[in-house]
C-alpha cells in the first residue's frame, strides 16, 4: 500500500492526543464531574472461605454523609449473566452481593455510598461483619491432586497430541525433562479501574474504564435486566488494560447499582490496594517440559504440561501450551492443560494471556536442550522452522521466524558474542552473558465498524471518524487517524478521530492483539464507502480528489459508514506475528543481582502502521517481560489466604534503570491473507519470551538455570551451577 500523505500509514508520527494528555486535558473516565456526584467504596471480606452470618451496620450508618449501606441482604437482584461456572467467557461480572457466601479474601461484600470519598472509606471500616469460616484452599502444592481437566483453555482445547511422545523421547539423542514456575502476577494499569454511573429513568450511562465498549454495554444490560438501548458507555481513554479491563468486573456492578438506590450519580473508583483481589490476575503457572532431539538438533518429541489454578465462582485458565503447539515442527507432541480450584480470586487475561508464561517454559527448554546438544540456540530455533502450523496442518499467512532470529543475530553481534561456556566474560564483579528466544503470537482479526463524515468549506476538506473502539493507552487515534488521512488523502490536521462511546459503530474493542488490523480496516472501509458514494453523487469515475468530488457533487458534508470482516480465507491459514530476541545481562558475582545491559527485539507483525506508537507497544511489552523475568511476584499468605504484596512498594515493576539499551526492529512485511491492510498485531508479541531470553542470558553467564519467576538474587545465589 503506497503512502500518499506524509501523515498516512507508516509514518512515526506522534500521538494525535498526546499533547492532551501532558496537559490533563484527556479526560479518563474517573474525571467526569457531576453535579450531586455521590463517593461508593467498596467493603472486602476478611476470610478466604465461608458465609456472613451477621453484619452490624450500625456504627457506618450514624457516620456524616453516609447515604446508603448495601450488602447481601439488601441489595438489588442482579442476573447472573456470566453464568458463574461457564467456562471461560469475555463476557460477563459474577454479580456481586447475591448470597452471603464467601468465595475468596478480599471480595467485594457490601459498599458504601457517601457524599466524599472519605466519608465513604471511614465508614466502611467502621462496618462489623461475622462470619463461619471454611477450612480454605489457597495452597498450591497442597491441591496438586485435586487437578481436573477443563473443557477449554482460554476457548482452545485443553489437549492436543500427534504422533507418540513417549517414542519421540526414546528415539532422541538429547532431551531434557524440567519444570519451570511462573507465579501469580497482577495487571496494574496505571489508571485505576473505576465507574460513574448516571441513571436518568430506566436509563444508565457509564463512564468506566473499559478496553471493550460494546461488551461493557452488554454486560451491565444483561445484569441489570434491561434493554441494550436504556445502557450508555463512554471511556475516551483508558490509561491500561493488559486484559484486566476486557471485562467490567465486579466494582462496576456495585458502582450501578449504588446509582440506583440512592437516587443519585455515583462514583466507585478501585484503590491500588483492592487492584490486587478485585480485577483478576495471572495465574501461577507450573509447566513440565519434555523435548527431545536428533543428533542434529531436528526436535523428535515436545511434551507440554501445565497445572495452573481457577477460582471457585468461574473457570479461567491460561493457555500456556498455545506457541508450544505451532511454533516448531515435530514428529510427536502432546501439550496439555490442567486445573485446580482455589479460594482465590478469578484470574483473568493479562497481557499475552498464555504465551508470556508459556513461552518462559518452551523458549527457556529449548536453551536447555541447545546446551545438551552443544548448539547454537539461535541455530536450533531456525533448524525447526516450519512454514507449515503444526498443530492444524495449515500455512502461516506469513511466518519470518527464521529473518527475525537473523537480523536479530546481525543486530546483537551474537555469532561474534556467543559463548556457550558460562562464566566466559567477566567485567570487574559482573558475570556477562547472553540469551536469546524466539516468540509466537496471534494476530486476530476481527469484525469492526466506523462512521466518516466528511465537511467541506470552500476547497477545504475535514474528516470526523467515530467508533466506538478504545484507546488504551497504545496509540488507536493516532493510527486510525493515519489510516483515514491515507484512504481520503488528506493530511491528518484535517481528521479528527472520536472513540470510546457505545453510540458509535461497534468494534471488537482492544484486546488480544487485534485492535489495530481490526480498527484501522474498519476505518479504512468506512472512508472508502464515502468515495464510493462521492464517486456517484458526483457521477464520475474518475479519481479526483475528496474535496474534487465533493464539489462536483455540490456537497458540503456526507457521512458514510463501513464494517471489515475476515473472509472465508482467513480460516485456511494460521496467521501469527513472530519475533525474535536477544540480550545482554551483567549478574553480580557476589550478590546475584541481574542489569539487563542491551535487548534486541525484531518482530514480524505485518504493515507496520506507524513505527513510533509500534515501537512503544514493542519497549512496553518488553519492560513487562523484565518484570516477569525479574521482580514481579504476588504473594499469597498461608494462614488467612489473602495477597501480602498490596502496593508497589511490595510488587515490584521495572523502571527506566532497570531496562538498558532497547533496539526495535521492524522486519518489512505486508499480509494481505491476514487482512486488507496487511495489518498483523504486536500487542502481545511484546512480552512473549521475554523472560525466557533473560533467563537464558543468566544461565550463560552464571551456569545457574532457575527455572522458578522472578529470577531474583536470592534465587539466582541459590541455585547450583550445573555447568
Ligand atoms: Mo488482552 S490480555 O486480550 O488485553
Amino acid at each position: 500500500m503506497e503512502t500518499k500523505t506524509k501523515t498516512g500509514i507508516g509514518n512515526p508520527i506522534s500521538r494525535l492526543e498526546g499533547k492532551l494528555k501532558v496537559m490533563g486535558k484527556a479526560k479518563y473516565s474517573s474525571e467526569f464531574s457531576f453535579e450531586n456526584l455521590a463517593f461508593a467504596q467498596g467493603i472486602q471480606s476478611t476470610i478466604a472461605s465461608g458465609r456472613i452470618t451477621a453484619i452490624d451496620t450500625s456504627e457506618a450508618e450514624k457516620q456524616e454523609g453516609v447515604l446508603k449501606i448495601i450488602t447481601y441482604q439488601n441489595a438489588l437482584e442482579l442476573k447472573d449473566y456470566n453464568g458463574r461456572f461457564e467456562s471461560p467467557s469475555t463476557k460477563g461480572i459474577s454479580p456481586s452481593l447475591q448470597t452471603p457466601e464467601v468465595h475468596f479474601y478480599g471480595e467485594y461484600i457490601g459498599v458504601v455510598v457517601a457524599e466524599t470519598f472519605e466519608q465513604a472509606r471511614y465508614a466502611a471500616n467502621l462496618i462489623k461483619v461475622t462470619y463461619a469460616e471454611d477450612q480454605h484452599q489457597t495452597n498450591f502444592e497442597e491441591h496438586l491432586d485435586s487437578v481436573y481437566k477443563p473443557d477449554k483453555a482460554n476457548g482452545n482445547p485443553a489437549d492436543t497430541s500427534w504422533g507418540d511422545l513417549e517414542a519421540g523421547l526414546n528415539q532422541a539423542a538429547a532431551k531434557i525433562d524440567v519444570t519451570y514456575n511462573t507465579p501469580i502476577e497482577h495487571h496494574h494499569p496505571m489508571e485505576l479501574h473505576n465507574i460513574i454511573a448516571v441513571w436518568e429513568g430506566d436509563n444508565v450511562t457509564a463512564y468506566a474504564s473499559t478496553q471493550m465498549v460494546e461488551n461493557a454495554v452488554t454486560t451491565i444490560a444483561e445484569t441489570f435486566q434491561m434493554p441494550k438501548e436504556n445502557v450508555r458507555v463512554i471511556t475516551p481513554y483508558v490509561g491500561g488494560g493488559f486484559g484486566s479491563k476486557l471485562q467490567l468486573r465486579e466494582h462496576a456492578t456495585l458502582g450501578i447499582m449504588a446509582a440506583k438506590m440512592v437516587g443519585r450519580p455515583v462514583q466507585l473508583t478501585v484503590t491500588r490496594h483492592e487492584m490486587f483481589t478485585a480485577i483478576g490476575f495471572r495465574q501461577h503457572n507450573r509447566q513440565r517440559m519434555r523435548l527431545g532431539a536428533d543428533k542434529d538438533g531436528n526436535l523428535t518429541a515436545v511434551g507440554h504440561d501445565t497445572t495452573s489454578h481457577t477460582s471457585f465462582t468461574e473457570e479461567f485458565q491460561e493457555t500456556c501450551g498455545l506457541m508450544t503447539r505451532m511454533l516448531y515442527k515435530t514428529p510427536n507432541s502432546l501439550v496439555t492443560h490442567r486445573l485446580m480450584k482455589l479460594n482465590l480470586p478469578s484470574p483473568r487475561w493479562m497481557r499475552a494471556p498464555g504465551e508470556a508464561p508459556g513461552s518462559f517454559a518452551l523458549e527457556s527448554a529449548m536453551d536447555e536442550l541447545a546446551h545438551e546438544l552443544g548448539m547454537d540456540p539461535a541455530e536450533l530455533r531456525i533448524q525447526n522452522d516450519t512454514q507449515v502450523d503444526p498443530s492444524n496442518d495449515k500455512p502461516f499467512s506469513s511466518r519470518q521466524l527464521v529473518e527475525c532470529i537473523r537480523i536479530g543475530a546481525k543486530k546483537f553481534d551474537w555469532k561474534n558474542k556467543w559463548n556457550p561456556k558460562p562464566g566466559h566474560t567477566q567485567k570487574d564483579n559482573w558475570m556477562v552473558g547472553y540469551g536469546m528466544s524466539a516468540s509466537s503470537r496471534a494476530a486476530p482479526y476481527l469484525k469492526s465498524s466506523a462512521e466518516v463524515t466528511l465537511k467541506r468549506d470552500g476547497d477545504a476538506v475535514t474528516a470526523v471518524l467515530k467508533t466506538d473502539a478504545t484507546d488504551i493507552g497504545t496509540g488507536t487515534y493516532t493510527i486510525l487517524g493515519q489510516t483515514v488521512a491515507e484512504t481520503l488523502n488528506l493530511d491528518i490536521k484535517d481528521v479528527q478521530v472520536e472513540l470510546g462511546d457505545s453510540k458509535f459503530p461497534v468494534s471488537p474493542g482492544s484486546g488480544g492483539s487485534w485492535g489495530a488490523a481490526s480498527f484501522a480496516n474498519g476505518s479504512r472501509e468506512a472512508c472508502l464507502n464515502a468515495i464510493n458514494n462521492l464517486k456517484t453523487l458526483a457521477s464520475t469515475d474518475e479519481d479526483l480528489t475528496v474535496a474534487e468530488l465533493m464539489k462536483q457533487a455540490e456537497l458540503y458534508e456526507l457521512t458514510a459508514t463501513g464494517t471489515a470482516a475476515p473472509t472465508e480465507e482467513f480460516d485456511d491459514y494460521s496467521v501469527y506475528s513472530f519475533g525474535a530476541n536477544f540480550c545482554e545481562v551483567w549478574v553480580d558475582k557476589d550478590t546475584g543481582m541481574v542489569r539487563l545491559e542491551h535487548f534486541v527485539n525484531v518482530a514480524s507483525a505485518g504493515k507496520i502502521l506507524n513505527p513510533k506508537t509500534a515501537y512503544g507497544q514493542i519497549i512496553g511489552g518488553i519492560t513487562w517481560g523484565v518484570g516477569q523475568a525479574l521482580t514481579e511476584h504476588s504473594e499469597v499468605e498461608p494462614n488467612h489466604g489473602n495477597f501480602i504484596t498490596r502496593s508497589f512498594a511490595d510488587y515490584h515493576v521495572p523502571v527506566n534503570l532497570d531496562l538498558g539499551k532497547i533496539d526495535v526492529v521492524f522486519v518489512p512485511e505486508e499480509d494481505y491473507i491476514a487482512n486488507p491492510m496487511g495489518v498483523k498485531g504486536i500487542g502481545e508479541l511484546g512480552i512473549t519470551s521475554i523472560a525466557a531470553a533473560i533467563g537464558n542470558a543468566v544461565f550463560n553467564a552464571t551456569g545457574r538455570r532457575v527455572r522458578d519467576l522472578p529470577i531474583t538474587p536470592q534465587k539466582v545465589i541459590t541455585t547450583p551451577v550445573t555447568a
